[in-house]
């Protein structure tokens, strides 16, 4: 299959062709990939079985995994779902269009395979202009998985979605780099206390802010501690080219650590932010951000993860950050990322 790749899009008249376009194959059951504010989304017709089928042919994504809905407008939520809660419509009142998804019971019009057989379907609103502008073109709400091969680290430009899917889908809208860097957060709000399935660009501090309660997922701190126990998962989420450690620790035993696997010969790459990067003598090393803006270690870090070559390193140490704000995202993205964590003594 030929990429379409529609580029610099940043003339409205030039935006405009190339949205009609990308949309009309959206109407040809074709599979599209565009900018959102968080990453690179591989969109699909929602309603459409078939063309959401290419989605997990394009990805290799295992298809008990399911998608998230992408709307312009709440009359597309309707759409989807048997009600809107009062809950729903304060956190999309705050909160849309932005880095935010919601579950909401599912009312049978998504596909099948969106849901993965759920009674519940998830839905969000994009804070793009492209997004939004492709999603009224097509004028149907759209699956959209980030638009990575299945077990990579998400795109956040359109280049990384070349190397990952050339080939295999229809087109690519070139937007430019995303805004967050990271996904979504995805909220539970079948229940009565609201549960954060994944961290994301809204922060839990932001949803309190909204909300009364809301909780983590327990599964979310035990399933990184078992990463490490289960081989065969190591390399399944975000994974680099060559192993990553995350190194916890002050940065002396960052340091402590680079130097011993200095002597054991091996090619370092390192992932830091600025602050560890200039107290560091080594020259493999990509800058993610300030640690005190942790916003930047978010939009830079699946860059980063992308930057290293596994011909040209053996081992990737990177940066541990704290887990305030979108640090849980980030923290949460690294953990999986990990093959293993080195920590301080
Ligand atoms: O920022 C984002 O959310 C990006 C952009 C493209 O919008 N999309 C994205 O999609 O990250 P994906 O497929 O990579 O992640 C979707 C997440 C998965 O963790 C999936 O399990 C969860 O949402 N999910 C989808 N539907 C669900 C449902 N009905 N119940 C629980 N979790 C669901
Ligand atoms: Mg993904």
């Amino acid at each position: 299959m030929q990429t379409r790749m529609w580029k610099k899009l940043h003339h409205p008249q030039k935006n405009d062709e190339a949205v009609r376009e990308a949309a009309q194959l959206l109407l040809d059951q074709q599979v599209v990939a565009f900018p959102t504010e968080t990453v690179y989304g591989l969109g699909a017709d929602a309603t459409n079985k078939q063309a959401v089928q290419r989605i997990f042919e394009a990805k290799g994504r295992p298809s008990d995994n399911p998608l998230i809905v992408h709307v312009s407008d709440r009359a597309q939520v309707e759409s989807l779902t048997t009600e809107i809660p009062p809950v729903a419509a304060e956190l999309m009142d705050a909160f849309w269009p932005g880095p935010l998804t919601l579950i909401f019971h599912s009312n049978g019009a998504a596909a099948e395979n969106v849901t993965a057989g759920l009674a519940t379907v998830a839905v969000r609103m994009p804070d793009h202009p492209l997004a939004l502008a492709l999603l009224k073109a097509a004028d149907k709400p759209l699956a959209a998985p980030s638009a990575n091969r299945s077990g990579r680290p998400s795109p956040t430009t359109a280049s990384h979605v070349y190397q990952d899917l050339d080939g295999r889908i229809a087109g690519i809208l070139d937007g430019g780099s995303t805004g967050v860097g990271l996904e979504s957060t995805v909220l539970d709000i079948t229940a009565d206390i609201p549960v954060i399935l994944r961290p994301g660009g809204v922060t839990k501090e932001d949803l309190e802010t909204v909300l009364p309660r809301v909780v983590v997922d327990p599964a979310l701190a035990g399933g990184t501690e078992e990463a490490p126990k289960s081989p065969g998962m190591k390399y399944k989420h975000y994974a680099p080219e060559a192993p990553l450690w995350l190194v916890e620790g002050k940065d002396s035993f960052f340091a402590e650590t680079l130097a011993a696997c200095k002597a054991r010969g091996e090619r370092v790459g390192i992932i830091a932010s600025r602050e560890l990067a200039d107290a560091l003598d080594h020259d493999r090393i990509i800058r993610c951000g300030s640690r005190r803006r942790l916003s930047e270690v978010a939009e830079g870090l699946y860059g980063a993860l992308r930057a290293f070559k596994e011909a040209d390193v053996d081992v990737i140490l990177c940066e541990s950050f704290p887990e305030t704000g979108v640090g849980a995202a980030v923290m949460n993205r690294l953990n999986k990322a990990a093959e293993k964590k080195v920590k301080d003594q």
